[in-house]
């Protein structure tokens, strides 16, 4: 049994904290907010995730777990605060820093330190060893550094976070070995191990993949509509070659991870990251695409009713984190529409606009579903139909039944459709 610090306890740090409890590690979870201290605590967990309740509970009970402000002593901590971007499109290190130092008081020989926060290579050396070295430990020997990235899905991270292969870098083998014993508490997948700054590079390139795959899926739609193709029906196609599996168009990239990653590349790379950097520009440019299409649809958009159908970055998560969907917002209001948001699985009072369906949806002029929630496939058309002014909706995810929509009266138009 290994007694653990997790150092922020937000959609990642809360279920990595309750796993490792209920595994039988001792776990403190710490996090400078009383809100996300109190999700442990409470055992009523937001954001909501499967299982993770249950796990919370079961730790709990059996005295596995615990909530503080700041760091206690421990055999491992593990580091889980955010790495935003600034406004220049620079990664933000303050709060690993932060992080990083207000372990350092309680730090002692023999312990090990994983980051497993989204960073730019090099970051484990600069930032973490360089703050345990200044406390006068030597890293390596007093002290082991790793660094572990986290390659969840939000809405499956508790199978996820067991079930899936790992990459470990440590700063020598023994920090690699030492890490390895920690996730092999828990986890079932493949636990691979090389070094901390490879481990950093390879969780920026898989985002990096997915985000230029998705802009590649934008540039098609975009395409395809002008030259009359459905890119839904042409991408399916194309995937049925064995070795061609082309990503899903949408509105646009969110989140905390495909949004943000990309830029840590192109910061470092000083110029030679164009083609990361276009697809980053192709997708950030897709909410102004979302509303040049809506303004044809309707002709023009000053003074009209336009109610988003999605606040989340993803579907049947409540994430508005780099949402495409606040973009859009933004740009409609700078139109002079009045918006209107409906989400019920987005925290009540995340943004103004937000309400509940009959009110969102009342005197619309158009509806863009713009999150593929699984809850709207079971809209009723009909009484959506006698709420709104206008029965125009404009899917960009490709996920409400055309024809059940078009049989209630609806003009459907959909991202990619040209046909
Ligand atoms: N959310 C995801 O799906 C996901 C997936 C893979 C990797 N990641 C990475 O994991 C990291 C954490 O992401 P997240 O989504 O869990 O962030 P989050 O914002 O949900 O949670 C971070 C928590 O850290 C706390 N915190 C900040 N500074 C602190 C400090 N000095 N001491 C203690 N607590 C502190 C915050 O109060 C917050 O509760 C990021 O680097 C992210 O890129 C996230």
């Amino acid at each position: 049994m290994s007694k653990i610090c997790i150092i922020g306890l937000g959609y990642i740090g809360l279920p990595t904290a309750a796993v490792l409890a209920s595994n039988g590690n001792e776990v403190i979870g710490v996090d400078i907010n009383e809100r996300a201290r109190n999700n442990l605590i409470s055992g009523n967990p937001y954001p909501e995730e499967p299982g993770l309740q249950e796990l919370l509970e079961k730790a709990r009970e059996n005295g596995k777990i615990t909530a503080s402000e700041s760091p206690k002593e421990a055999d491992t901590f593990i580091i889980c605060v955010p790495t935003p971007f600034t406004l220049d499109k620079k990664a933000d290190l303050s709060y690993v820093e932060d992080a990083t130092n207000n372990l350092i008081p309680v730090l002692k020989k023999g312990d090990l330190i994983i980051l497993e926060s989204t960073v730019p290579p090099g970051t484990t050396r600069d930032i973490v060893c360089g703050a345990v070295e200044k406390a006068g430990f030597t890293v390596g020997e007093d002290v082991l550094v790793a660094f572990c990235p986290e390659r969840v899905m939000p809405g499956k991270i508790v199978k996820e976070l067991v079930e899936n292969d790992r990459v470990i870098g440590g700063m020598n083998e023994k920090a690699s070995q030492m890490a390895k014993a920690v996730y092999g508490s828990f986890s079932k997948g493949q636990l691979y191990l090389t070094d901390a700054t490879t481990a950093e590079f390879v969780k920026l390139i898989e985002n990096s993949f997915r985000d230029i795959n998705i802009a590649f899926a934008n540039e098609l739609a975009i395409v395809s509509r002008d030259i009359g193709i459905d890119i839904w029906e042409a991408i399916e196609l194309a995937n049925k070659h064995p070795r061609v599996n082309i990503h899903n168009p949408g509105p646009g990239v969110g989140g905390h991870c495909i949004a943000v990653d990309p830029y840590f590349i192109i910061e470092m790379a000083k110029g030679k990251a164009s083609f990361l950097a276009l697809a980053r520009e192709k997708n950030t440019h897709m909410p102004s695409y979302i509303v040049e299409r809506s303004e044809e649809i309707l002709g023009g958009l000053s003074g009209k009713k336009i109610t988003l159908l999605g606040l989340a970055y993803k579907g049947d998560i409540g994430d508005p984190r780099e949402s495409p969907a606040l973009d859009i917002i933004a740009l409609l209001k700078a139109k002079g529409v009045n918006c209107s948001v409906f989400d019920p699985h987005v925290e009540e009072g995340m943004i103004p606009e937000l309400t509940g369906l009959d009110d969102s949806v009342k005197d619309s002029d158009l509806l863009i579903i713009t999150t593929d929630h699984s809850i709207f496939k079971e809209l009723d058309p009909e009484h959506v139909g006698s709420l709104v002014k206008n029965k125009m909706v404009f899917d960009t995810r490709h996920f409400i039944d055309r024809r059940k929509w078009e049989s209630a009266g609806w003009n459907v138009s959909v991202i990619g459709v040209g046909k």
